[in-house]
């Protein structure tokens, strides 16, 4: 197999780190794979925060879902959707000087600039996370990220454009991490369409439940009240705090990009 390939298929989240700093060339490599990365319009609508102060680690520890794993991550790396460089640039470009003279409106950010931003972000991040396992650095992305926008915001001074998509965590892997089982992943079909989207029937939803059913049973039991997995992720995942907390923050962070 080709070694790009097999470094996609052998890469799994990684959680827990042996007591190894990351060497600065190391990171270096890491960080230039995700600048490589396509981006809309050569844009770079992202910026990236090293986070190494410990006491911001400890912090991201609790305000994402308290997850004490990424207090120990010898790298810690934000990626934040990011437009607030480009209008600043737009301004200081005398943009508005330019609009009045051309009887144009000088528009502020909107929701479409703010995905494909967020597209940027989670591009530049994944070609981190497969430069980071091409070394031997195992990373694992945290979405709780998106949670407590007002407190992140402040602990990272973020302005009105500027907001986070993904954490990632890095570290060489603990050898128990290492021998861990791969998740699996539904099957294809379940998955990738031809020409039109579909919508899954009972069948291939009894398919998917049995795949789902034996990565269930692998980690853990059903929450209690759940009589099936379905009824189990809805009360873990889609109805659980974080995500009622995600949604919130989210919903906050709208308001503030699309704030005159
Ligand atoms: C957007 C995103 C957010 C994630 N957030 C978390 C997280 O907060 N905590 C965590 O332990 N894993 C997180 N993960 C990792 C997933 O749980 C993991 O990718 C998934 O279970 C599949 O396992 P694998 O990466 O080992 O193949 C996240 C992954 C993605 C892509």
């Amino acid at each position: 197999m080709n070694p790009v390939l097999k470094t996609i298929y052998e890469r799994k989240s990684i959680r827990a780190y042996v007591k190894r700093d990351i060497p600065e060339n190391i990171k270096d490599e890491i960080i230039k794979a995700a600048m490589k990365a396509p981006t809309a319009g050569n844009m770079m609508l992202y910026s990236i925060i090293e986070v190494v102060d410990q006491s911001k680690k400890d912090t991201l520890a609790k305000t994402c879902d308290n997850q004490p794993f990424i207090a120990k991550a010898p790298l810690v790396l934000l990626f934040l959707a990011d437009y607030q460089r480009w209008y600043d640039y737009f301004i200081h470009s005398e943009v508005p000087e330019l609009c009045k003279r051309m009887k144009m409106e000088m528009r502020s950010p909107q929701e479409g600039d703010l995905f494909l931003a967020c597209s940027d972000v989670v591009i530049a991040a994944q070609n981190a996370v497969i430069a980071a396992e091409s070394l031997g650095v195992g990373s694992c992305y945290i979405g709780d990220i998106m949670e407590n926008y007002e407190a992140h915001r402040e602990l990272f001074s973020l302005p009105q454009y500027v907001f986070p998509i993904v954490l990632l965590c890095f570290g060489y892997p603990t050898r128990k991490q290492r021998e861990r089982d791969q998740t699996c992943r539904f099957d294809k079909q379940l998955i990738v369409f031809k020409d039109k989207y579909k919508r899954l029937d009972k069948e291939e939803f009894n398919n998917m439940q049995k795949d789902l059913e034996e990565k269930v049973a692998k980690v853990n039991h059903f929450l209690p009240g759940a009589q099936n997995i379905g009824q189990h992720i809805f009360l873990r995942k889609f109805n659980a705090n974080f995500s009622k907390e995600m949604n919130r923050s989210v919903r906050e962070i709208l308001q503030n990009w699309l704030r005159k």
